[in-house]
This record gives structure tokens, sequence and C-alpha cells, in this order.
């Protein structure tokens, strides 16, 4: 699998959730789109892309289970929020709400709107391992009459954890604040209906757990919500979806290749794959941390199906400034893995992927206990 999916076989690569990868022949079916563009450029963008956008979408939003009219190509999760944001009209002393668990350039781009407005950032604090109920209780208490928007992760980068979004936007509906759920690793990773979470929007990477090309994200937005595209261009105007299929000229492989992606998704085993990805993760958390001697106690109750944390021995890792060399020390003796800090504890974020094998693990844990921190 390895191989299919293009990867240096001299690279131990556990961490597929950061940037996932796209599989051999994905990248190949990306390149003859490429080719096809080239060929007579002006035609294919002045005629043909418009349509072949919107079909690719159309497959996209097929495999999420949304209506293709609400659902729009956003390049990330960064450039989702940042159209969800750019759309808000904020005042001073209003709220945005994120979690400590939230992802850093989510919370960068927060902290940029919230200070051209004089508005502020609350955080909602729960620690990691905590049950559905403290978490939801710590949204609720983070929200208030003055939240312009909250904004919940599916599935936490630094502690993978798996929120309860549907209450939490229950809770943020006491108080009338709209709900953006950052989902960024939950496409191909957990099975959801996205307009039952009762959110007013939603944004998902296609190209982490789903296989296609990188830079391929949905943002879906509750019927009624209206949201302008980051990069405005020749379809504003024309409706929620299609005025964010045309973000000016550019390489429009990626987007075209996506159902690809998918294709190859369901090729594999679909969520079948996924339950086996989550039974070698669960097991290769269980041998590092036999190896190292830590305990798994108070590790987050629901866990991302394909991605686990492991505590790293005590006093290793124990400030967020040691995280750049953690992972400079592990890439050199290449292994590519998250090393996290969290609330003072250093861990390791594991993934499980196709191309991970049981003794992955195993290698980890003999490179890790050879290290000199
Ligand atoms: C929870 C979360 N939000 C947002 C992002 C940002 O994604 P992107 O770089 O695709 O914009 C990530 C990336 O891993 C993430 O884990």
């Amino acid at each position: 699998m390895l191989e299919a999916f293009g990867l240096d076989p001299d690279v131990l690569h556990l961490n597929h959730g950061s940037f996932g990868v796209a599989p051999v022949v994905v990248r190949q079916a990306a390149a003859a789109w490429r080719e096809r563009a080239e060929r007579n450029p002006h035609r294919f963008n002045r005629v043909e892309v418009a349509g072949l956008v919107a079909t690719a979408r159309e497959h996209a939003a097929g495999f999420l289970g949304i209506d293709p009219s609400r659902a729009a190509w956003v390049r990330n999760v960064s450039e989702g929020v940042s159209a969800i944001l750019g759309s808000l009209e904020l005042h001073p002393g209003d709220e945005l709400v994120t979690s400590t668990h939230g992802y850093g350039a989510v919370r960068k781009a927060l902290g940029h709107h919230a200070a051209r407005a004089g508005a502020r950032i609350i955080e909602a604090a729960y620690p990691v391992g905590a049950g559905d109920d403290l978490i939801v209780s710590a949204y609720a208490a983070a929200c208030s009459r003055r939240t312009r928007l909250v904004i919940v992760d599916r599935i936490t980068s630094p502690t993978a954890t798996v929120v309860p979004v549907a209450a939490v936007a229950a809770a943020a509906a006491q108080v009338g604040a709209p709900v953006l759920v950052d989902a960024a690793h939950a496409p191909g990773q957990l099975r959801d209906d996205i307009p039952a979470l009762g959110a007013d929007h939603w944004i998902g990477n296609l190209h982490k757990w789903a296989y296609t090309p990188r830079g391929s994200a949905i943002l879906w937005s509750r019927p009624g919500a209206e949201v302008t595209p980051t990069v405005l261009s020749w379809q504003l105007g024309e409706g929620y979806a299609a005025s964010f299929d045309y973000p000016g000229t550019w390489d429009y492989a990626g987007w075209l290749t996506a159902p690809d992606g998918l294709a190859y998704w369901q090729a594999l085993g679909g969520w079948d794959a996924v339950s086996r990805l989550a039974d070698l993760v669960a097991d290769g958390q269980k041998r590092l941390a036999a190896a190292l001697a830590v305990t798994l106690e108070g590790l987050p109750a629901t866990p991302a199906p394909a991605m686990r944390l492991v505590p790293l021995p005590e006093g290793v890792l124990t400030s967020p400034d040691q995280v750049d060399p953690c992972y400079e020390l592990l890439s050199r003796r290449r292994v590519e893995v998250a090393p996290i800090h969290f609330d003072g504890t250093g861990y390791l974020r594991i993934a499980a992927a196709p191309y991970n094998t049981p003794d992955d693990y195993d290698r980890l844990a003999d490179i890790v206990r050879e290290l000199d921190w």
C-alpha cells in the first residue's frame, strides 16, 4: 500500500491526519485533467471548467450526503472558516467561541477578525479525557447572548477527540448563537448526517481521510444562510454553491479529481476499512504505550477512529517550545508522527492509514525508546 500511496518507503509514515496523501492513481487522474486543461487552456477555462467543477461538486455532496446546492468548493478548512468569518458583521463587545482544543490556524483567523472589530474570543476549556457532558457544559458556559459564532471541532487536532457537536449546537441554540463545525478530519472518518448536526455551517477536508488531491474541501451551510466566498470572482451572485465554484484562474485539477479519490476510499472498503483502521491504531496505541511504560488512562473517551494519543514518558515534551525540536528529532530518524504538547503533558498523536501495518508501531516504539530527549 505504501507504493499505491506513492510514499517514501524509507520513512515511517504515522501522521496521515495532518495533510493526507492522494494515492498514485488519483495523482495520475489529476495530472490527466491538468494536461487536458493545458492542451486548450482558453476553451477549457472559458467554456468547460464551470460545468465540470459543478459536476465534481455534486459528486462530493453525494459522498457527504448533502444537497449539492448547499455544498461549496473551498481549498481547505482555513478557506472555509475565512469565508464564514468574513461574512460576519462583528461589533465591539461581540464574542467568538472556540475551545482550548481548537486548531491553531483557525484560532489565528478568529483573533484577526476579533481584533479588527473589538470583539473577544472566549474559550471553552476542558481537559483531555473529558466526557461528553463536560465538553458540552464547557461550551454552554462559554456561550452568551453576545456570541456571534461558536466554532466546534468534530475531531480535535491536538487531542484526537470526537466532540459531540450536535449537543454543543443544541446548547448554543439556547442563546441563539450560530455554530460552525470544523470537521477538518471528518470526511471519510466519521459517518455524520451533516444537516442533522443542527449547525449553521460545516466545513470538512476531503483530502485527509477521503483520499482526494490536497486542496479539496467542502463548506456546507444550512438553507437560508448567506456566505460570501473568500475569493470574489465571476460567479459571485449566482447562488451559494456556484459563487464558490470559480475563484478565478487557477488549477482546477484537484477538485475535478475528487470523485476519483472518493471512489478509491470506497474501493478500499468504505466504512469497513475505517473500522479496520480503528482496530489497527488502537492496537498500535497499546503496543507503543507498553513499550514506553506509560498509562493510557485519562485519554479521550471517544477518540478519533484512526488517530490516537500516546503520552510520552514523564519529563519529555513538557513545554510548547519543545514541540518543533521534538518533531525534528523524530523526522531526522525518518519517522513522521505528530508531537503534541497539551495542558503541560507531552504526547505523540499516531494515526493508522491503509499503508500502515502493526509493526509500524513497534518500529516507532523502538526509535522513541532510543532517542536522547
Ligand atoms: C481541526 C482542524 N481544523 C482546521 C485544520 C486546517 O486545515 P487546512 O490546513 O486544510 O485548512 C486542521 C488541519 O489539520 C485541523 O486539524
